[in-house]
């Protein structure tokens, strides 16, 4: 297993390209199933999950082939083509891996009139049900049954009719789903209560870039006109707003300044914010946005929540730059039940924290020290490595192949900006 050594205590100053989006990426990738034309993708992340999806598809019979990057652009040019489905499930070995193979449901759903997709099962940060998936597309006329660990749906005999969802809670990836697969549903879908993460309007503009009808972009309430066929295109992923506020957060803790090139302000604003408050100068740069530490950090106390509230991606690495504020913060996480096994490691640096129910009370310290630290899920690994950059002395983190899901070549970009970092590999 890798692991990241980081000898911390060194200011950040420079420009990082910000990649894809993991999220958007994750989600663009099923579209290719609702099309027996190509659909290719710009922009797409070099990430373990990305590759894990394409074979995904590759087992349900889509083609993929992989152009290198546009020189205007960080990320790879990936062409999909579902001329048959060959297969509609999804297996146990690759959707416990990857939970995001959910989203072959709605799609299979829609283009091939079934599919059977093995229950993701929890993670790290909490159960993960998909119970508001289902029911979406009972919405749509799905009959589910649950067997053996799998989900088999069955659209009616005529293919899936539009109708009316309206979500108990805000639920990211049954927004998707419902999507997906009212785009090729008979009929009208309403989908109250949809999330308005920027990926959602990420997947929306790609759906109707290939020709679907969906209004309603960033609002909580989508109304799509089904189609009976939806063709191909070409379409841009949109830059990651977690990454670049991942590296905000490296900046400030460092005392430096970055540009994010490709980051796209309007779709931060409640990061920005948080940032402002904690003492970032954030000023507009060409193609980008620049991110300044600007004296000590401020406590701030927030509560994660959907967009376009503060988003759970970005609390762990909050967590880890409040950690050395002036100031006791509190940070409460309301969207994920187990989302705080940074804590254990971060105190290992010297962090002073103290969970009480859903709220982390953060009383700054004055400086953290490196250790030896364990990265437990994706965003606590990157809230590690935020902790490690400013602490004195080395830091290594372990089990980094958390990392690798969801930072493209991280290191590469820290080291760039002026980071003592490098990857250990034991094999
Ligand atoms: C997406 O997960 C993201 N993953 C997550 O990012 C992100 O944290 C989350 O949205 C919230 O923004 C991808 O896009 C691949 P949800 P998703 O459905 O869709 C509950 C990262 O670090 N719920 O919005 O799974 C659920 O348990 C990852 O990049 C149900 O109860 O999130 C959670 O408490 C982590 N029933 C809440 O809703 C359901 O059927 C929000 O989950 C579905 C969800």
């Amino acid at each position: 297993m890798d692991r990241i050594i980081i000898k911390g205590g060194k200011p950040l100053y420079g420009g990082i390209c910000i990649s894809g989006a993991k999220n958007a990426a994750l989600t663009l990738l099923p579209c290719a199933l609702l099309t027996d034309d190509p659909l290719t993708l710009r922009n797409l992340p070099r990430l373990a999950d990305v590759d894990s999806f394409g074979h995904l598809l590759n087992q349900l019979g889509v083609s993929t082939t992989i152009e290198g990057a546009r020189p205007d652009e960080f990320g790879r040019v990936m062409t999909l083509r579902a001329s048959n489905i060959a297969s509609t499930v999804a297996p146990y070995d690759i959707v416990r891996k990857m939970r995001a193979s959910i989203l072959v449901l709605g799609p299979l759903l829609a283009r091939a009139g079934q599919a059977t997709v093995s229950l993701p099962g929890g993670c790290a940060i909490g159960m993960r049900p998909i119970d508001l998936h289902l029911k979406a597309l009972e919405a749509l006329g799905a009959e589910i049954e649950i067997t053996a660990g799998y989900v088999k749906a069955t659209a009616p005999k005529g293919g899936l009719v539009g109708g009316t969802i309206s979500f108990p809670q805000v639920s990211v990836g049954a927004t998707e789903n419902a999507l997906m697969a009212a785009v090729l549903a008979k009929g009208t879908t309403i989908i109250e209560n949809a999330a308005r993460e920027p990926e959602i309007t990420d997947l929306a503009k790609c759906l109707i870039a290939m020709g679907a009808s969906i209004e309603g972009l960033r609002t909580d309430t989508l109304t799509v006109r089904g189609k009976s066929k939806l063709h191909g295109a070409t379409y841009a992923v949109m830059p990651d707003r977690i990454e670049a506020g991942s590296y905000a957060c490296a900046a400030l803790i460092t005392g430096g300044s970055l540009e994010l090139m490709g980051a796209r302000k309007e779709t931060m604003p409640s990061i920005l914010s948080g940032l402002v408050e904690a003492g970032a100068i954030i000023e507009d740069v060409e193609g980008g946005i620049k991110v300044s530490a600007n004296g000590g950090l401020k406590p701030l106390s927030l509560s994660t929540a959907p967009y376009p509230a503060f988003p759970t991606d970005m609390q762990a690495q909050f967590m880890a730059m409040l950690a050395l504020a002036n100031g006791t913060s509190l940070l409460t996480e309301t969207i994920f039940e187990n989302r705080y096994m940074h804590v254990p490691e971060l105190a290992r640096m010297g962090a002073e924290i103290e969970v009480k129910g859903r709220t982390a009370v953060v009383r700054g310290v004055d400086k953290l020290h490196g250790a030896q630290v364990m990265a437990t899920d994706l965003r606590a690994s990157m809230s590690l490595i935020i902790a490690g950059l400013a602490a004195e002395g080395e830091t290594e983190v372990g089990r980094v192949y958390h990392l690798d899901r969801g930072y493209e070549r991280l290191e590469e970009k820290l080291q760039a900006v002026g980071a003592d970092i490098e990857r250990q590999s034991d094999g």
